[in-house]
């Protein structure tokens, strides 16, 4: 965040902030637009394709005043009215798939209504990722802690499942990630899409521009949240073009056009620095570009594909040169 809002500053003096509109085509799980807004920009607008996304945005972002009651909370852990079993429930233990199914008919059998449902949506997808170890609901094991068949797990992400599925799901905790949640929302005016960013973006108008698609040849996030996506009911979407080999950046770029200034991001996976800044200078004027050491979990990457990481950050603009 640092690197991301010191480089906007660079072109656009903090002073100005409170004037300009800053975008965010790619919500994600909102860190980016949740610190524009409190940084005091005019008005964030962000978007993503995904209902997960779009549901926290409406709760953390676009919403500046409700909060999670702990009494709406508790309300979680009533007598769940009948309905179906979430597939996610099938992939954790005791006591947090019964956790799951109960909340998840709570979810959609009408306990809960408008930002306060998006609210109590936003903290069981919170709760139920940090259920698997790293967040990620996709793990090929979890289902085997599910049927009990222990032995086929590493010590460390059985002790993940069996700990986290007891701590996280006690009333206690659940008050206190709801805690976490509220200090979340700030003041600020702010506007929240769930749309394809080539259909949002024509229809946007700001000054700034942050673009985060997923990286090139990396997981799908269709595929690694699609028990949550199921969790929520969303209509599965397919894969995303920006997680292939070949990334429409040459489209994005162009569909930003009309807005001054842009920060990218990305992986170094499929261009590196060079091929990605040469990338974005075809459209605009680069300003300045960082390349950033980035290491991601030993379990995750091996220690060649970890020395060779970057997370890129180019910072561009129109109206110059390029
Ligand atoms: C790298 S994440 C964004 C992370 C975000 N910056 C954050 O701070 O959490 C990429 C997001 O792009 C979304 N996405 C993928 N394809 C999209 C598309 N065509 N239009 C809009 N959003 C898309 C995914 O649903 C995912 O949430």
């Amino acid at each position: 965040l640092p690197a991301i809002f010191g480089l906007v500053e660079t072109v656009c003096p903090y002073a100005d902030w409170s004037d300009i509109r800053f975008a965010d085509g790619f919500l994600g799980a909102g860190s980016v637009s949740l610190a524009a807004k409190a940084l005091g920009f005019a008005e964030v607008l962000a978007n993503d394709i995904a209902q997960r996304s779009a549901m926290l945005g409406r709760a953390l972002v676009a919403n500046s005043t409700h909060r999670i009651t702990h009494l709406n909370a508790l309300r979680l852990f009533e007598q769940a009215p009948a309905g179906d079993t979430p597939l996610i429930a099938e992939h954790l233990p005791e006591p947090a798939a019964t956790f799951a199914i109960d909340t998840f008919r709570h979810f959609h059998g009408g306990t809960f209504e408008d930002v306060d449902r998006d609210l109590i949506g936003t903290l069981l997808m919170g709760i139920l990722l940090r259920c698997f170890p790293m967040g990620l609901p996709a793990a090929s094991d979890a289902t085997h802690v599910a049927a009990g068949d222990y032995d086929r797990l590493t010590g460390s992400r059985l002790a993940h499942y069996l700990r986290t599925a007891m701590r996280l799901t006690t009333p206690r905790s659940v008050m206190q990630a709801a805690d976490l949640i509220n200090m979340a929302i700030t003041p600020g005016r702010a506007t929240v899409s769930q749309a394809d960013v080539f259909v949002w973006l024509p229809q946007i108008d700001a000054e700034v521009i942050y673009v985060d698609p997923p990286y090139g040849r990396t997981q799908a996030y269709e595929t690694a949240f699609r028990l949550i996506d199921e969790f929520l009911r969303s209509t599965p979407l397919p894969s995303s073009s920006f997680s292939t080999a070949t990334p429409p950046l040459d489209e994005l770029l162009d569909a930003c056009n009309h807005i001054p200034t842009l920060v990218m991001s990305m992986g170094n996976a499929v261009f590196n620095e060079h091929e990605l800044t040469a990338l974005v200078a075809r459209h605009r004027h680069i300003e300045r570009v960082l390349s950033i050491p980035y290491r991601h979990f030993g379990s995750v990457a091996t220690a060649t594909k970890n020395t060779a990481n970057r997370e890129l950050l180019v910072l561009a603009t129109k109206g110059r040169n390029a």
